[in-house]
């Protein structure tokens, strides 16, 4: 991909394979593809995904440490993201069409958007990076890039679970920052607060109440050790920003 730096050079910025494309094109990635509708419109028909689906993530039922029940009440949550994003769309896009963007109608389901996009697309993120086995790969790039933001790997682990452990409820996300690279863990007040702009989310962890109740109680601590022990880190490292410079 390419980006104007300021100096009317172009250079190539990041190394964007298109997975990851759609990727950025969710939370916060909007501004990236500001300007080029052409490309958003043509990969939303060639998906076929004028609307929001739901994705089945039954492949982790059987995980260790997360029983059925709690799974499957969880994929029910999420697909209730998923209805109430297409609801806002088109509703949004009834008042707009009808020129009615002026009233309390459009402003309410305008500020409930972040609330339901981020609520389904963080469900995705955090169901898409469960379901594996091992733990991070030793010298793999994720690993070096953690290790150069945190100064080791445990160090970031620890600021993980420290972040997750906070009170309240909201997520655990390890943002990658696409303008430096760098890393840091955010906490992230229930869906739609507190997301750094132009962050692209490596890591999720759901530590809403819904998400280790049924299984630990408030042995919140336990649930993220069985987070831990099944993150995919194959998948994880896929979303890497791969800086050249
Ligand atoms: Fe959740």
């Amino acid at each position: 991909m390419k980006m104007d730096k300021g100096n009317g050079e172009k250079k190539e910025f990041f190394q964007l394979n298109r997975r990851r494309f759609l990727s950025l094109s969710g939370i916060l990635g909007l501004a990236l593809i500001a300007g080029k509708p052409d490309i958003t419109m043509a990969i939303a028909e060639k998906e076929g995904k004028m609307t929001y689906q739901v994705k089945d993530y039954n492949r982790l039922i059987g995980m260790e440490g997360f029983s059925e029940t709690l799974l499957k009440n969880h994929f029910t949550l999420y697909q209730g993201y998923v209805t109430n994003t297409n609801k806002l769309m088109d509703g949004l896009n009834q008042l707009l069409k009808e020129g009615k963007t002026g009233t309390p109608e459009y402003a309410e389901l305008k500020r409930r958007l972040g609330w339901e996009f981020n609520g389904m697309r963080l469900h995705e993120y955090y169901f898409e990076n469960l379901g594996g086995k091992g733990g991070i790969q030793k010298g793999g790039k994720l690993f070096q890039k953690l290790t150069e933001s945190f100064g080791s790997y445990e160090a970031w682990e620890k600021d993980f679970k420290a972040t997750g452990s906070m009170r309240g409820i909201g997520w655990a996300v390890l943002y990658q920052d696409i303008l430096s690279g760098k890393f840091i863990n955010f906490w992230i007040n229930e869906h739609d607060v507190g997301h750094p702009a132009g962050g692209m989310p490596i890591l999720i962890m759901d530590v809403f109440e819904h998400a280790f109740m049924i299984d630990y109680g408030l042995k919140r601590g336990d649930y993220m050790e069985a987070f831990f022990r099944n993150i995919n880190w194959t998948e994880v490292e896929k979303r890497l920003l791969l800086h050249k410079g």
